[in-house]
């Protein structure tokens, strides 16, 4: 074997330890935020040592999770052993206003972890295990238990925060008309649709558990502009111009996205669109972020990310057409899609 060789071999080897022990990364970024470490640095640096007595766990072990994670960039330790926070450990502050904790602690969660541990039975029978796990599919889960509805629903919440200025900035709404927000949970999107396009009105739909904690009522800048409904968006879409699916179609499989969609294009006026709000797969190999997303909902929902083509093929299953793609500043594309 040549130099070069055995310096490739000894990389791939490297790579292949490091990617079996991957998910020792999602651990220690739970521990992390659940000692409360990033909250703890809003002051400045502390040590290890300090760090462990506010957040009651073990000093050494502690120190030991944020050198691990500052190879990522995720906190910063110096010379003199103090951590420090980085720019993705300030997001996992509880007071940042994007923040990214929640989100941590939701994709960390036995929700995602065990189906996750399971991924080869999954891969294996062709459906998740969610509901072998856990009795029931998730979106029934969440509805049955308060305490998991709540920390689903904050992460979607907290993560929408970082998205939807993103969305909303990316698009040209008509002037006038309603905004369907289709799963829209507690009305992020929406709410910022409403403020930003001053002559439409909003109609946010979800599950009752849902739409009982959405927060529209606060602002008076939208009153008298919105509707809050609670229903099932398979058998009740309210009628509208605009719909928005921000990671809704992702969720379900090929056969209830169209029926999803039939039921927006059913709905909607004659010139109405429908916009999915979802990673886009690209072709190639490089990383992007539609191929972790991809393997998320295929544990947890029998979900998946779609790539140009599987989303065009699905809006003709249903009577639309797709327009045109716009790429968001963030991970999401929006993707137009009017009456065929
Ligand atoms: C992944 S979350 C996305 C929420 C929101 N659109 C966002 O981007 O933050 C999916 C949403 O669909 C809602 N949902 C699931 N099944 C539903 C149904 N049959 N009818 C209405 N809403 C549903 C869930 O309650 C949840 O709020």
């Amino acid at each position: 074997m040549s130099e070069v060789d055995r310096a490739a071999m000894g990389a791939a080897v490297r790579q292949l330890l490091g990617d079996s022990l991957g998910y020792l990364y999602s651990a220690a970024l739970r521990v992390a935020v659940r000692a409360g470490v990033a909250d703890h640095l809003a002051g400045g640096p502390l040590t290890a040592e300090q760090l462990a007595a506010l957040g009651g766990v073990q000093a050494d072990h502690l120190k030991r999770v944020l050198r691990f994670l500052a190879t990522r960039e995720v906190f910063r330790e110096d010379e003199n052993g103090a951590f420090h926070l980085t720019t993705a450990a300030g997001l996992l502050r509880s007071d940042s206003p994007l923040a990214m904790g929640s989100v941590v602690l939701l994709l960390t969660d036995e929700l995602y972890w065990l189906p996750a541990g399971r991924l080869d039975d999954t891969v294996r029978k062709g459906t998740t295990v969610f509901d072998e796990i856990f009795g029931k599919p998730l979106f029934d889960y969440l509805a049955d238990d308060e305490e998991r509805g709540r920390i689903f629903h904050t992460a979607l919440d907290d993560l929408s925060a970082t998205e939807h200025g993103g969305v909303v900035a990316s698009y040209d709404f008509p002037e006038t008309g309603t905004v369907v927000d289709v799963g829209g949970g507690r009305g992020g999107l929406l709410h910022e649709t409403l403020v930003k396009n001053p002559g439409l009105h909003g109609v946010l739909l979800d599950l009752a558990p849902v739409v009982a904690g959405h927060r529209l009522g606060a602002d008076p800048a939208i009153a008298g502009r919105w509707q809050a409904v609670a229903g099932d968006f398979f058998s009740e879409m309210p009628s509208g111009d605009v719909y928005l699916l921000k990671r809704i179609l992702h969720d379900w499989d090929d056969e209830n996205s169209v029926r999803l969609l039939r039921a927006c294009r059913n709905a909607m006026s004659s010139q109405g669109r429908v916009l999915v709000i979802d990673t886009v797969v690209p072709p190639g190999n490089d990383p992007d972020p539609s191929k972790v997303s991809d393997l998320a909902m295929m544990i947890v929902f029998d979900g998946k990310e779609r790539s140009e083509p599987e989303l065009s093929e699905l809006f003709t299953q249903a009577g639309l057409k797709l327009e045109r793609i716009i790429r968001t500043p963030g991970t999401l594309s929006i993707v137009e899609a009017s009456a065929a």
